[in-house]
């Protein structure tokens, strides 16, 4: 039976910025493909429709998607305010079946859709969450279950050494049509607004794992990068200009770029036409098109946006740069 997904891609995207500021997060490529891609190309066979709910920089996901063909049918629903993660989805209720899966658009990672899809329906209720395990929980919203998998309880953000577990909430869902009746209008939030609500209904946990990471920030997207690249996504084009023994170094993804006398990777993402000189050095980090990383300058833990220049000899460390 059809069925359809729904991903949150309408947050502003700060911690991100300035790369923000002229590509929607949904859109920063990780290794050539963008974000929210990564979440629709898993999608299984079944999910023939995918509901985007935007909000900043609609324009710019309108028009990736009138001109990429994703394989599924894409509606994007605009939303004049950001209504929240639980006031988006009410927002698109009309687009809504029986039961739908959804997504925090940030999310990339290695949950088996089916497998937590086969759980939902032996176990029923309201929905299901899937749960990754992390040794420091702090930073995120903790999840505890009784031994049948139900969700008992949730707690954000818990200081250090008070956490109720260590599962923390993947931001991938299954919910039943019924979750909508729980959420009230305006702005609202699914994780301190909704789930404590609805746990008499039956929201079980589902356990995963392989990879998680919430590319909401810098280290994290590279952290995405690198996790991706060691699981074998590295790839050189063919059409890549190597001068003056430009070395290569790990895994890398390189596209259509000039390398001259300089020293990349490991770990980094070079897009079309970006050219790295003499003596550069850039490592885990990403460069967007048209880039230019003069002599003698370094590159390590960054995002350098379309267009942007590094100067010769300058250092960039943990930074994200673009031109507004
Ligand atoms: P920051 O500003 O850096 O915190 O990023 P963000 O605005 O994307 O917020 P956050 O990372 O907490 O959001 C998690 C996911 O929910 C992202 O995929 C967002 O696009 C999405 N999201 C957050 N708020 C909204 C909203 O009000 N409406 C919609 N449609 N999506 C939202």
């Amino acid at each position: 039976m059809a069925m359809k997904a729904l991903i949150l891609a309408g947050g502003l995207g700060t911690r991100l910025r300035p790369l923000t500021y002229r590509m929607p997060k949904p859109l920063v490529p990780l290794l050539g493909k963008p974000l929210v891609s990564h979440i629709i190309d898993p999608l299984p066979a079944e999910v023939d429709t995918v509901i985007l709910a935007v909000s900043y920089m609609r324009e710019a996901l309108d028009e990736y998607f009138s001109t990429h063909d994703v394989g599924r049918k894409i509606i994007l629903v605009n939303e004049e305010q950001p209504l929240g993660t639980g006031g988006a989805i009410r927002n698109v209720s009309h687009y809504l079946d029986d039961t739908f899966i959804a997504f925090n658009g940030d999310v990339v990672c290695s949950v088996d859709l089916n497998d937590m899809l086969r759980y939902h329906r032996s176990h029923g209720g309201i929905g299901t969450m899937a749960l990754w395990q992390v040794e420091d929980p702090s930073a995120f919203g903790v999840v505890g279950r009784d031994i049948r998998g139900r969700i008992t309880a949730f707690q954000e953000k818990p200081p250090k050494g008070e956490a109720i577990s260590s599962s923390i909430n993947a931001g991938v869902y299954i919910f039943e049509r019924e979750i909508i009746d729980h959420i009230p209008s305006g702005v609202v939030s699914m994780e301190r607004q909704v789930f404590p609500n609805v746990l008499g209904k039956g929201l079980h946990g589902y356990e995963f794992k392989g990879y998680w990471v919430d590319c909401g920030t810098r280290e994290n997207i590279l952290a995405a990068q690198r996790t991706l690249l060691d699981l074998g996504g590295g790839k050189v084009s063919p059409e890549l200009i190597r001068e003056d023994d430009a070395a290569l170094v790990g895994t890398n993804m390189v596209l259509r770029a000039h390398l001259r006398g300089c020293r990349v990777g490991p770990h980094a993402y070079i897009e079309d036409d970006v050219l790295i000189t003499k003596g550069a050095e850039v490592s885990e980090s990403m460069v967007f098109k048209g880039a230019l990383i003069e002599e003698g300058a370094q590159v390590h833990g960054s995002i350098i946006g379309p267009d942007c220049v590094v100067a010769k000899g300058e250092i960039v460390r943990d930074q994200v740069l673009a031109r507004t």
